[in-house]
């Protein structure tokens, strides 16, 4: 099946998550996309009744201008489900996200969430995150001092473009991407991530999801996290 369908296949599955009166985070990316066009069909159809709060600029438009009832984070108290989509998850349910630059706000949203679902198509799974490359968002001020620590430490950063100009999160920040290959220890490698000073958040999504729904040719598969 061609990866289109199988994020449709997922995004329309993972609305079936969703109940009426819940507060829903809706994450950002492709597969996400069509989750929210089906969340929009049974807000249409069903008059389901939920709030949602969004990671990205990109997905409050698109869920505003389909009906969607959007909040801001800091105007809810929790969120009872967030799906968001995935660059790369193992066998141990270790993520990598952010490739749509979304990664810090996603995060938050993740934090806030009593429970996190992830849609990916079957191509995301791997055996061990890393040939992504992991992006990192980090404050502009200095940002080419991170970027050369980096470089020092072989982590092979990469600015992330948007043309000819540096990509801008939807907090104004710059993003590098390491292009690290296969990480052999994440946690290791997210702790030293975290603790450089100027790197506001990674992309490294470590004991942060509950269920993970594949897209297969043969119908979605929904994976347990065993924590
Ligand atoms: C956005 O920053 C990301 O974390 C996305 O969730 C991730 O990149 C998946 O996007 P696609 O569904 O477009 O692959």
């Amino acid at each position: 099946m061609d990866q289109n369908k199988l994020k449709a296949q997922v995004g329309q599955e993972a609305v079936k998550y969703i109940e009426d009166g819940m507060i829903v985070g809706l994450g950002t990316g492709s597969t996400v996309r069509y989750m929210v066009d089906a969340l929009g069909e049974r807000v249409k159809n069903e008059g389901l009744n939920i709030v949602g709060v969004t990671t990205s600029n990109r997905t409050t438009e698109q869920a505003e201008s389909l009906g969607i009832t959007i909040k801001n984070i800091d105007d809810v108290d929790h969120i009872d489900l967030t799906i968001d989509g995935a660059d790369e998850v193992d066998d141990d349910f270790n993520g990598i996200k952010g490739g749509g630059g979304a990664l810090l706000w996603e995060k938050i949203v993740n934090n806030a969430s009593t429970k996190n679902i992830w849609i990916v198509d079957q191509s995301k799974l791997v055996p061990r995150i890393g040939d992504f490359g992991v992006p990192v968002e980090v404050i502009p001020f200095g940002a080419q001092h991170v970027f050369n620590a980096f470089e020092k430490k072989g982590y092979n950063p990469q600015w992330r473009m948007d043309g000819d100009q540096k990509y801008r999160t939807d907090e104004k920040n710059f993003i590098i991407d390491l292009k690290v290959g296969q990480i052999k220890d994440p946690h290791a490698l997210a702790e030293d991530l975290i603790h450089t000073v100027g790197v506001v958040e990674h992309g490294l999504f470590l004991n942060r999801v509950d269920e993970v729904i594949v897209g297969r040719d043969n119908g979605p598969e929904v994976l347990h996290a065993h924590h």
